[in-house]
Order: C-alpha cells, then sequence, then structure tokens
C-alpha cells in the first residue's frame, strides 16, 4: 500500500525488526521517524536511508527516561502534527534464569519493555485522540503468550504489553485509534545473537528444530505484518495479538 503523506514513529528503529519496519514503511512512501538510545546504529540508518531518498529521520530516544520521552515526542508533534501510527519496537532481554536476577536487573527490563512502552504511548495519543485517528502497534513477544525459559521477568513484561494492548484498544475505539500488538518468535537480529552468545549454534539449532518451518524469523518476516496493521485495510482489526513465529506457537 502507497504511504506517501503519512508519518510514523518507529522506536527501536535504528536496529532489527524496528528497523525493517522502519525502511519498509519509508520505501512505501511514509515519513519516518526512528527513536532509539543507539545514536551511532540511529545516524546509520538516517544515512543510508538519505542514500536511497527515502524520508527517515533519527531522532534520539531513551525510553526509560521520562525527559527524553518529552523531548522526541515534542519535537516529533512540532514538526508534523498528529502521527499516523506508533510502532513500539524498543526492547532489550538478556537469557538468565529467574534465581540468578538482580533487582537491577528487573527494574531494567521493565523499565525498557513496559514502562517505557506505555509512558511513550501515553506522550503520543494526545494529537491522535483529537483528530479520531491513529494506529499503534506494539512488538510484544511469544515469550508473553506461552512464556519462555530464562525469559522471565521479560516474559512478565511482554504478556504486560499484551493486557495492555487489549485494554488500550477498547478505552481507544472511541477516538478511532486501532491498537495491535504482534509477537515474534526467535528472529535474527542483534539481540538475539546478543542474547545466544557462545552458544548460539547449539541454542539455534535447538530452535530450528522446534520450529514448524525450519528457519528463524527474519526482521523482513516481522516487517510486512506490522505494516499491514498499519494499513487502511486493518481498519476493522482492533485489540488483536498476532504470533509471527513460522508456526513454533499456535495460541488460540
Ligand atoms: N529478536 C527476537 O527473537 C525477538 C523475539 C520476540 C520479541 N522481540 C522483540 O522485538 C523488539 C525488537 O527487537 P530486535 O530483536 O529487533 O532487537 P534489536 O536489539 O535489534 O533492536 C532493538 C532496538 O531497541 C533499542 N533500544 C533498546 N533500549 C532502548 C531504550 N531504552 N530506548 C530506546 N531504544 C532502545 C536498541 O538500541 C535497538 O536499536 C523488542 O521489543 C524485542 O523484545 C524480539
Amino acid at each position: 500500500m502507497d504511504l506517501s503523506g503519512r508519518a510514523y514513529v518507529v522506536t527501536g528503529g535504528a536496529s532489527g525488526i524496528g528497523r525493517a519496519t522502519a525502511l519498509l514503511l519509508a520505501r512505501r512512501g511514509a515519513k519516518v521517524f526512528v527513536g532509539d538510545v543507539n545514536r551511532a546504529t540511529g545516524a546509520a540508518i538516517e544515512a543510508e536511508a538519505g542514500e536511497e531518498g527515502l524520508a527517515i529521520a533519527y531522532r534520539p530516544l531513551d525510553v526509560t527516561k521520562p525527559d527524553s520521552i518529552e523531548a522526541f515526542v515534542d519535537g516529533v508533534h512540532a514538526e508534523v502534527g498528529c502521527l499516523d501510527g506508533l510502532v513500539n519496537s524498543a526492547g532489550w532481554d538478556k537469557l538468565e534464569p529467574f534465581l540468578a536476577n538482580s533487582q537491577e536487573f528487573w527494574d531494567r527490563i521493565i523499565a525498557i519493555n513496559l514502562m517505557g512502552v506505555i509512558q511513550l504511548t501515553r506522550r503520543i495519543l494526545d494529537p491522535m485522540v483529537a483528530a479520531k485517528r491513529g494506529r499503534i502497534v506494539f512488538v510484544s513477544s511469544d515469550a508473553g503468550r506461552v512464556g519462555s525459559m530464562n525469559e522471565v521477568v521479560y516474559s512478565a513484561a511482554k504478556g504486560g504489553q499484551i493486557a495492555f494492548t487489549k485494554s488500550l484498544a477498547r478505552e481507544m475505539a472511541r477516538y478511532g485509534i486501532n491498537v495491535n500488538c504482534i509477537c515474534p518468535g526467535p528472529t535474527d537480529t542483534p539481540l538475539m545473537r546478543a542474547q545466544v552468545g557462545e552458544n548460539s549454534a547449539k541454542i539455534i539449532d535447538g530452535m530450528l528444530r522446534a520450529i514448524p518451518f525450519r528457519r528463524l524469523g527474519t526482521p523482513e518476516d516481522m516487517a510486512g505484518p506490522i505494516s499491514f496493521f498499519l494499513e487502511d485495510r486493518a481498519a476493522y482489526i482492533t485489540g488483536q495479538v498476532l504470533s509471527v513465529s513460522g508456526g513454533l506457537t499456535m495460541v488460540d
């Protein structure tokens, strides 16, 4: 679908799933604001997009810091007024048994994967509510639907995102705002490679045996369904959770 004239924010858009999503939306003609804590990769995607003639603008954003969220959102609204949509892809995790987790680790996981999403979304909403239109897509995880070893608090945060999606969708329906969520399965991104670390061959082999399609997801596999939720043909869909996992999870 042609997205010319539309404007989107993609958090975590400097890497992995967010990056593929930002590029897909921009290649369809949209203006995309990438908000990311990593300034180097943020500048890199802006430069790469510029060479292709795409309208991707990087803006610094740390979703764990309310001041940073405020500056980011105010800057975007000053440029485009009301956004057409928001994709929340910023996230972080590290594989570790629950019994070994520290309080500091829990705080970080919740701050990035749950509170950051809640705070940024709240800040983005007012012009959408006034305009009575908008699309929001959360990038949760199948860990939040079916659980995952060594990702206990991350799973809790992602499960929180799923419940947040459904409840926000109910409240926002009267304003014509759709809220949906995708749950990636194992996807080959810098985050996943950092998580599996030295044991990557063994862990990835185990994943491949469990995934019916016998391959990891790619960031582009996720970008398509995220874009779908932003498009006009998804106008009557809200509060839904879509696993994109090569069949690894088949949840009612
Ligand atoms: N890769 C997978 O297997 C997988 C599976 C399920 C869900 N997910 C989710 O998909 C989303 C994207 O992950 P990915 O695999 O593309 O990872 P990634 O590391 O490639 O990209 C995540 C981006 O988020 C940014 N980020 C991290 N902390 C931030 C903060 N405080 N403020 C702003 N930006 C921040 C990072 O700098 C990075 O650019 C995450 O929410 C992740 O939890 C990934």
